[in-house]
């Protein structure tokens, strides 16, 4: 039987809405009435149900709709609003439709981690980052779109804009980096691409969740999970930028974080809520907690389920995802007084607008067409787009000259990564195919003649490379078998990789950190290349042949001694679907790389946090300027980091004229035009990002050393110039002074613009 017509015999609760439908653009009080027609129909307990969200069983594993699925048992009892986890198409058809016969009829919001594509994997997003194209970025955004939205999805938990300073946090690769201007750019950009810019919700748009709010990406000493040590100021100056612009952008959800601020829990925090994100930025929509930070706010020591619970409504936190809390304590709270029927219905009402927007009343299955899910997933243009993307996101570290390399040379392709189809894939690829993904060894052998080897283990310790590799899935897959490791031993396959090295012109070496290494929960006090796959490099090196490093990995990684040793170091990261395409595309130079860093390499752990828009201090010490007593500095290394951000090197150069201001003077709601005239002075066409930074000299609060507030990616042919032009106004001058307003104070600024942070020429200019 035709689905739909099936649909409609089965669901008389469709037909009903329908006729209370009024369509997602109508004007609010049409929303608004419906909802409140709706609500006077619900029940308490469907009203709370609605405040549910509960991921779907086995998280990963295939699945099917039962009646003892705990989920179904919730719905038939009118306790549950919405379900994540899952793109498993008929499962969340036939949940729909169970959700569709029971309680008030109310379909669920389907989420899920679509964090750097869905089935097509674009690189991961801090990989993306350094790309500095808000166009691209907006593009893999769009086609996640697409591909969830075919599957039954119709809320992305992405995009994740946390701010982060200290590399020794695993889910640095979720984020764009440690700027917060850059970072306010990203978010726009996936919210343009995940809801589209029309301000309806088609069924090829998907409801973004911005995460993790707030300062998830403070964590002290880089330990995932950990509390957050912030002023207000530097909060609001340092690292919500991106939460702010991707409110101003319309995003439509939230999802509060892990960790604590000024000693409340964020999920609990009427300040980060209710007073920033909604009443001064304007923000409408609902807000949901990360997976069970409401009951872990019982850890954090500020009472007992119920106790939390009730904070946490009355705070602004609108959906409990699988904590339980809210369907287990508020009608008792409600009760006993502690919460009014009055929070728990602006929390429901929240949530049914945002069901109602995406038009979920007028048609539950919208996102649910079965042509779509064959026709609009993994397609050849998408895959086509996530190597262009992979291309953009490669970040050429060091090259003495011996990249790009000459496709007739005898090349060996050794290494652990070089065969990772996975660790292309890179953290948070729940739904790609990760399998399929383009291997290094598989792109460069479809281009020249290559022998390989694996070369090493990953790491020296075997229960340490189980334990991240294979403890995931151990977590979600009850009764997963991991595979025996370390069957080789290490001597072997380093023997082995150094033979076919010597019969090479060249050696290119696949080294860094798989997909699990890491992400959430991934914390490393260590950053440096593992420790087997360093061995394996050391034992490259004394054969003397020329080595290019290529380096997997979501993070920055303490690279001093392969900078030194290396001939060439190409950062590719996790490069998603068609990474081993694009690599090659970039190794032999048919694409001339162009990406840029957007968080520091530093060159030793103890450098964190560190990150290039720091404070000058009372006894500053020149970053690149070795030790001397009583000023800030280290005994054992210089402050500099070994990459600082904004660098990334290309196969051609450039030269920067001097800045100039159309002006030297501003008046305070004037403007200003501050212009570089760039130069391809090499001899192969390519693509530069141009940076502008700025520095108030002396401000009423301490202030950065440089703050990026500009950047534009330009194209140029050999021996072409352009001139670049960034406008500045009293808006890119302004920050939030000590009464925590945004201001900008009359005075000094240097107008700087360069290639990255380090090399930059300024001009002074004088607000008044
Ligand atoms: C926990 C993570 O912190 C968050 O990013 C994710 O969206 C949720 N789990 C749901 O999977």
């Amino acid at each position: 039987m035709d689905y739909l017509c099936d649909m409609n015999l089965k669901n008389i609760t469709i037909a009903l809405a329908a006729t209370l439908f009024v369509a997602a653009c109508a004007p609010k009080s049409d929303m608004d009435k419906y909802i409140a027609d709706l609500m006077s129909r619900m029940t308490l307990e469907q009203k709370i149900g609605q405040l549910n969200l509960h991921s779907a069983p086995g998280f990963i594993s295939a699945i099917r709709v039962t009646e003892e699925d705990e989920n179904v048992k919730l719905l038939r009892a009118g306790q549950l609003g919405g379900l994540y986890g899952t793109g498993n198409t008929e499962y969340i058809r036939d949940i729909q439709q169970i959700a569709l016969e029971s309680g008030a009829g109310i379909p669920l919001i389907i989420g899920m981690d679509v964090i750097h594509g869905f089935q097509t994997v674009f690189p991961v997003p801090l990989a993306l980052s350094t790309s500095w194209n808000m166009d691209l970025v907006e593009q893999t955004a769009r086609i996640a779109a697409t591909e969830a939205t075919a599957a039954g999805i119709n809320w992305v938990f992405s995009p994740m804009v946390d701010i982060c300073r200290d590399a020794r946090w695993g889910r640095i690769v979720e984020g764009g980096g440690e700027d917060p201007y850059l970072g306010g750019e990203l978010a726009k950009a996936y919210v343009r691409g995940y809801q589209g810019t029309d301000g309806v919700y088609d069924d090829h748009d998907v409801m973004v969740c911005v995460k993790h709010y707030a300062l998830y990406g403070g964590a002290e000493a880089g330990r995932d999970y950990n509390s957050v040590f912030l002023s207000r100021q530097e909060a609001l100056n340092g690292y919500m930028r991106p939460y702010q612009q991707a409110a101003y952008a319309g995003a439509a959800s939230y999802m509060s974080s892990f960790n604590e601020f000024e000693g409340i829990p964020a999920s609990m925090n009427k300040y980060l809520m209710d007073d920033l994100l909604r009443k001064e930025w304007g923000f409408d929509g609902f807000i949901v907690s990360d997976a069970t930070a409401i009951a872990e706010e019982v850890n954090h020591g500020i009472g007992d389920l119920p106790e939390v619970s009730a904070r946490s409504l009355q705070a602004g936190l609108d959906m409990d995802m699988n904590s339980d809390g809210y369907v287990g304590t508020l009608q008792k709270s409600l009760a006993e007084g502690r919460v009014t029927e009055a929070d728990i219905d602006k929390a429901c009402r929240r949530i049914l607008e945002a069901k109602y927007k995406l038009g979920l009343f007028e048609n539950p299955f919208k996102y649910l067409d079965a042509t779509r899910s064959v026709k609009e997933i993994y397609t050849p243009e998408h895959l086509a787009f996530a190597r262009k993307a992979a291309q953009e996101s490669m970040v050429l570290l060091k090259n003495n000259g011996v990249l790009p390399l000459s496709k007739n040379l005898r090349i060996a392709v050794v290494g652990p990564l070089a065969q990772n189809a996975a660790a292309m894939a890179g953290a948070w690829s729940m739904s790609a195919h990760n399998d399929e993904c383009v291997t290094p060894l598989q792109g460069i052998s479809e281009v020249a003649r290559v022998t390989s080897a694996e070369g090493s283990w990953l790491f020296k310790d075997k229960e340490l490379e189980e334990s991240v590799r294979y403890g995931l899935y151990k977590i979600f897959m009850p009764g997963y078998q991991a595979p025996d490791i370390h069957t080789v031993p290490q001597e072997r396959l380093i023997a082995e990789a150094v033979a076919k090295a010597r019969q090479a012109d060249v050696v290119v070496a696949c080294v860094g950190e798989i997909e699990t290494l890491n992400g959430e929960g991934a914390s490393r006090t260590d950053i440096s290349i593992p420790d087997a796959q360093k061995e394996l490099l050391k034992a490259l090196k004394a054969t003397g042949k020329p080595i290019v490093m290529l380096l997997v990995t979501g993070r920055p990684l303490t690279l001093t001694w392969e900078d030194t040793e290396m001939d060439a170091i190409l950062n590719v990261w996790s490069p998603g679907s068609e990474g081993g395409h694009a690599i090659a595309d970039v190794l032999f130079g048919d694409v001339n790389p162009s990406a840029k860093l957007t968080t520091s390499f530093p060159r030793n752990v103890g450098q964190l946090p560190l990150y290039y828009n720091h404070k000058n201090t009372g006894r500053p010490h020149p970053d690149d300027k070795p030790y001397q007593k009583f000023v800030s500095c280290y005994i054992d290394e210089i402050n500099a980091p070994l990459y600082p951000f904004g660098y990334g090197l290309s196969y051609t150069t450039y030269s920067y004229s001097p800045v100039t201001l159309s002006a030297s003077e501003m008046p305070m709601d004037g403007s200003v035009t501050a212009s570089v005239t760039v130069t391809n002075t090499g001899s192969r066409s390519g693509d530069e990002i141009v940076q502008l930074y700025i520095h108030d000299v002396y401000a009423t609060s301490t202030r950065p050393v440089k703050e990026l507030k500009g950047f534009r990616k330009v194209h140029l042919e050999p021996g072409a110039s352009t001139q670049v032009e960034f406008t500045l106004t009293k808006e890119e001058l302004s920050y939030y002074n000590h009464d925590l307003q945004w201001v900008c104070e009359p005075g000094d600024f240097e107008i700087m613009v360069g290639p990255n942070c380090r090399d930059t020429e300024g001009a002074t200019l004088r607000v008044q």
